[in-house]
């Protein structure tokens, strides 16, 4: 018999694969597709695989340890890193074809020496700041980043596939940032251009400007959020129709009944006001479910989750391997289905299932937050959801089952 798991995430390669097409042909430019970050919390080679298989003509890391991983598994495609720091041992990455960034000549130097010792030209994409003062060339560095750029391309130490920038704030399609970064970026292209350097890709926009924002889309889009189905812009409207690629469920523990007045969880912050029931979900922070989640804090609710297809408020605080939901009185069995969250209800269902989207405004932060951090000993299951409706059956193809904090996963 199949054991229903104790907390798991569900991701469904499907929906990843769906949202690829969907941003590549919203697009019409090459996409890279982000999977720093295991992946936004689905796990980096699984979804890896999937991106490739939907036509992601570049997939980009943060660090130089998770493009290793992608290599290890095989991936032999178009990767982009781009967070080092002095001391890097780029040497690998040299030899594996990875395109490293560089946003500075001591970067550069340091790229030089990896080149001549592994004996390979790297490839280097370079990095400018536009105005998010984060990672990138300041303006006053680039003629001196380009110059350099092109005489190391000259000595063959390297080539030169990219140039690019990223966003402070196209989720806000109105913010003068914007504007700004997208005249600063021509200027950086023009200035390259004028040093003889000539990226095959040049690109700024991340999820959000890829559907927001289309003169910002240059040779190649940037997507991370959106791969996942999650809206990188939820209070813009633009119809692009994202699939949610992740559940998380829980299996429902004790029920018990309360009386009035009875005060739940740690620090006795919320208390029953009748005669109710609650239940109890083996998740908490040391999954990743934010604390914040049972406190009606500043943004004025807790978070809900759906038990057995209802909605139920989160009663009191979470703690590290559990939370209590408040069942309103009823008593659905122990072992029924707790979803956290995740896509909504199919069409035609009763069922309520919170979305990532509702969590993150209840805890004060951003759908990227909570499916990154949730994980720890939930397992990772994997299904396809395409294969489901060939198969006819209800649950989808398990392709993998593992905890979510095992690095370097197996999968299909
Ligand atoms: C440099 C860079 N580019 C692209 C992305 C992808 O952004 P999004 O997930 O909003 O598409 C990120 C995400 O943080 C990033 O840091």
């Amino acid at each position: 018999m199949l054991t229903p798991a104790r907390a798991e995430l569900v991701i469904d390669l499907a929906a990843i694969r769906h949202n690829v097409r969907v941003l590549r042909e919203t697009a019409g430019v090459p996409l890279i597709a982000v999977v720093k970050a295991d992946a936004y919390g689905h796990g980096m080679l699984p979804v890896a695989r999937a991106a490739r298989e939907a036509g992601a003509e570049w997939l980009a890391v943060a660090t130089l340890d998770e493009v290793a991983r992608l290599r290890a598994d095989g991936d032999q495609g178009r990767v982009l890193t781009w967070l080092t720091v002095p001391d890097e041992d780029y040497d690998d990455a040299i030899r594996a074809g990875v395109d490293l960034s560089a946003y500075s000549v001591s970067e550069l130097e340091e790229i030089q020496a990896a080149a001549v010792y592994a004996g390979a030209p790297a490839r280097v994409q370079l990095k400018v700041d536009t105005g998010l003062h984060r990672g990138g060339a300041p303006r006053d560095a680039w003629l001196d980043l380009f110059a350099r750029a092109r005489l190391g391309e000259r000595e063959g130490h390297w080539t030169i596939p990219g140039l690019w920038s990223h966003f402070a704030a196209s989720d806000e399609p109105d913010h003068p940032s914007n504007d700004l970064q997208e005249a600063a970026f021509r200027e950086a292209c023009a200035l390259a251009d004028d040093a003889g350097l000539r990226p095959e890709i040049r690109h700024l926009a991340n999820s959000a400007a890829t559907l927001l924002r289309p003169s910002s889309r240059f040779d190649a889009v940037s997507c991370g959020i959106a791969c996942y189905g999650l809206d990188p812009a939820p209070d813009v409207a633009h119809g692009t129709d994202l699939r949610p690629a992740m559940t998380a469920r829980a299996t429902l523990g004790m029920v018990k009944h309360l009386q009035p007045g009875d005060a739940v969880s740690y620090g006795w912050r919320w208390a029953a006001e009748e005669a109710t029931t609650v239940g109890l979900v083996p998740v908490g922070y040391g999954e990743g479910v934010p604390r914040m989640a049972g406190d009606p804090g500043p943004p004025g609710a807790v978070a809900e989750v759906g038990v057995a297809g209802r909605r139920r408020p989160i009663a009191g605080r979470v703690c590290m391997d559990q939370f209590m939901v408040d069942l309103g009185g009823t008593t659905p069995p122990e072992g029924s289905e707790v979803v956290l969250f995740g896509p909504p209800a199919p069409e035609g269902s009763d069922d309520e299932y919170p979305t990532a989207q509702e969590w993150a405004e209840a805890c004060a932060t951003i759908s990227y937050e909570i499916v990154t951090r949730i994980g720890g000993r939930m397992r990772r299951r994997y299904v396809d959801s395409e294969a489901d409706s060939v198969t006819g059956t209800a649950t989808g193809a398990d392709t993998t089952s593992v905890p979510a904090s095992a690095v370097g996963e197996v999968a299909s």
